[in-house]
């Protein structure tokens, strides 16, 4: 009987994946996923990456430097089943010489839906009208019943215009928004498709009766939504997360919510989920979603294949499309 292939690169894959989306993997590498049915410590993940070429996490494994040190020898490459990437140290990874890799693009039109999934969410008060019709205490159409806030004509105001938040402004188009932006850099007029850019940050939120956070999480970005921040926002304005978390200070976001400045939220994301500040599902004028910003089957398959293809590049010693750093 022939074993094992050695030819094949080994790949230990630390979440489980929909079996479509395992399938580019298992099909050109000697590929194990993690079937424990939770995250792995960095123990563990040091653990199984023993003898594999490439280790592959998503953004709920945190490879910080001493995880990366003691990865094994072995790993050649690291790969994240996500766009989001602040949960690897790349200075760490640069340090000792592992590629980092990444799922960019595939996954902007489903995180864009999501995006209006929220703001339409939010605005018309979905939770309030989801609870009066599953409760039962629905009695029937009343012009009193649950008056929400217009989309269409409203100002959108993108906080980070990368693809994800141009894959919004083209959707939020289609709903006549006017569509303003804060990025790091204005954008060629081609990729701004019209949408008016804003060197402050302070600018965007005078101006944005819907703010959507879709900038990376980093040090700078930290709690840069707070209540400073929201004071600045018009009264009654929408807010929406597609991003992370802890890029909007919890505490302040509440108390706007209570108090009416903020009408209401549709969050995507959280800082420390799944354990959520408890407000956050208390709150009637709150839409939150479990982080299912890119969750379809078809983009989980793309990101596998995406990864999957970086992968097969890096081991045939090609250029990689997808690669962080
Ligand atoms: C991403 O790809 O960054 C998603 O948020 C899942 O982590």
């Amino acid at each position: 009987m022939p074993g094992p292939d050695d030819s094949v690169p080994i790949v230990f894959v630390a979440c489980l994946l929909p079996e479509a989306a395992q399938a580019p993997f298992t099909a050109r590498f000697n590929a194990a996923f993690n079937t424990s049915g939770r995250i792995l410590t960095a123990a563990e993940l040091i653990a199984h990456s023993a003898g594999a070429a490439a280790l592959v996490v998503t953004a709920t494994d945190r490879l910080d430097a001493g995880t990366i040190a003691a990865l094994p020898a072995s790993i050649r490459i690291i790969a994240t089943y996500s766009v989001g990437h602040e949960h690897i140290d790349l200075p760490a990874a640069k340090a000792r010489n592992l590629p980092v890799i990444f799922t960019p693009d595939v996954l902007s039109a489903s995180c864009a839906d999501t995006a209006m999934l929220l703001m339409l969410g939010a605005a018309r008060r979905v939770v309030e009208g989801l609870e009066l019709v599953r409760s039962g205490a629905w009695t029937g159409w009343t012009p009193l019943q649950l008056p929400g806030t217009e989309v269409h004509g409203s100002r959108l105001g993108i906080l980070g215009m990368g693809r994800i938040g141009r894959a919004i402004a083209q959707r939020a188009r289609g709903f006549n928004m006017v569509v303003h932006y804060n990025n790091r850099r204005e954008l060629p007029a081609e990729l701004a498709a019209g949408a008016q850019f804003h060197a402050s940050l302070v600018g965007l939120l005078e101006v944005s009766d819907f703010l959507c956070v879709a900038c990376p999480a980093s040090a700078e970005t930290r709690h840069l939504i707070d209540e400073g921040a929201i004071a600045k926002l018009p009264d009654g304005a929408i807010v929406t997360n597609i991003a992370r978390g802890d890029i909007i200070d919890d505490r302040a976001l509440i108390a706007a919510l209570r108090c009416g400045k903020v009408a209401a939220a549709g969050l995507d994301v959280f800082e420390n989920e799944p354990a959520i500040n408890p407000a956050y599902r208390e709150l009637p004028n709150v839409f939150a979603l479990p982080h299912i910003g890119s969750a379809t089957m078809l983009t989980r398959v793309r990101m596998a294949q995406l990864l999957a293809d970086g992968l097969s590049a890096f081991f045939a010693d090609q250029p990689i499309a997808n690669q962080l750093a």
